[in-house]
């Protein structure tokens, strides 16, 4: 079982990335371990410069989210961590899945049409062939299996759609890339900005007060969830409702942390006087799960060189897999000379 997954070194990773990803990628590192598996992780620094940003700010959110990494359990020792850009066969096969892409496809992406239409300035053509990069980021290691939160399931489809597309077109029956499965946990795929809960939590689109950070100090987590918005029901109803997003949401996140159902998370605050207790609750849960990530995030994140070499070294794992299916690939499509 190969387990791979990638995620942007943009900005500070948020409680919704941690939620519906990074956790996912440390279980599939343990799971890995105890199979005859191996978890890929990645960070995809070329995806990011798809809109608007910082050069400098790229190569040291680039550090930060390998220390967050690292500091949230994924082990360089028994996982492969390494940085897009340094594994050229990845952007090789992007364009040569390109052929196989089509283009009314990318056309149709939910997140192409979320970003593009924040892009203050240029919309690039980056930005509309990000799925497809995507897609070369995780054939390249014929993985089965894709960690990820639900707003990722459509790219996921689509790397899927592409994988069989390549094999139909050039591997004469058989299967030269293999179709992932994405991973989608059951609980917390889709964490809810706090201020506004119709929208997901993001670092581009949402509110400061909204997000919570991964590394937010406790008090800073308390406070945003004590202001998060609930709603105006008298007497206050604790339970799972779509008409009850803000509720919903905290409920979502209270049972992601402790690892039981939105449901049974309500039926725990059946006692409870009001939102204020639901707020303390989710609050106490979350700081308690992100404390000892920031603790281990500060211990590491001042050791750059050793940062660097983890991801170098994450490099050389990467590239000597992705060589062999970049080779099959190029050879199947009759480009380059005979190999
Ligand atoms: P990124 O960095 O934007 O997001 C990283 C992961 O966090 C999940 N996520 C969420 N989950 C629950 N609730 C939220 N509010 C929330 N916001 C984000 C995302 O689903 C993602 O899993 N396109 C990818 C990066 C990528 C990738 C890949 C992923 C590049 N190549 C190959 C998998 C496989 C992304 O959006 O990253």
């Amino acid at each position: 079982m190969r387990i791979f997954s990638g995620i942007q070194p943009t900005g500070r990773k948020h409680l919704g990335n941690y939620i519906g990803a990074i956790r996912q990628y440390v279980e599939g590192q343990a799971r890995a371990a105890q199979g005859d598996g191996l978890a890929i992780f990645c960070i995809v620094d070329l995806h990011a410069i798809t809109v608007a940003y910082d050069p400098v700010e790229l190569r040291e959110r680039t550090y930060d989210t390998t220390a967050l990494l690292i500091a949230a359990g994924l082990d360089p020792e028994s996982c492969i961590l390494f940085r897009q850009s340094d594994v050229p066969e990845q952007t090789e096969l992007c364009w040569l899945l390109s052929s196989v892409t089509a283009h009314g496809d990318l056309n149709r992406m939910h997140q192409f049409k979320e970003k593009s239409e924040v892009q203050r300035e240029l919309i690039s053509a980056g930005l509309f062939f990000y799925p497809v990069l995507q897609a070369a980021d995780v054939l390249a290691y014929r993985c089965d299996e894709v960690p990820v939160g639900e707003d990722q399931r459509q790219h996921i489809e689509l790397m899927r759609d592409i994988a069989e597309r390549f094999n139909a077109r050039f591997a004469d029956g058989g299967e030269i890339l293999v179709a992932p499965e994405h991973r989608i946990p059951g609980v917390g795929a889709r964490i809810m900005d706090l201020q506004d809960p119709s929208s997901k939590m993001s670092t581009t689109a949402a509110s400061e007060e909204g997000t919570i950070y991964v590394l937010d100090e406790p008090e800073m987590i308390k406070r945003k969830f004590n202001r998060a918005v609930t709603d105006s029901d008298d007497p206050p109803r604790i339970a799972v409702d779509p008409a009850k997003q803000g509720v919903s949401n905290l409920l979502d996140i209270l049972a992601a942390c402790k690892g039981i159902t939105p449901d049974e998370a309500a039926a725990e605050l059946a006692e409870a006087r009001g939102y204020g207790d639901l707020k303390g609750a989710v609050s106490d849960a979350v700081a308690e799960m992100l404390a000892p990530v920031r603790e281990r995030y500060e211990q590491m994140r001042g050791d750059e060189a050793a940062l660097e070499q983890i991801l170098v070294r994450g490099a050389e794992q990467a590239r000597e897999i992705a060589a062999v299916t970049l080779g099959e690939v190029r050879s199947a499509m009759g480009v380059g000379p005979v190999g």
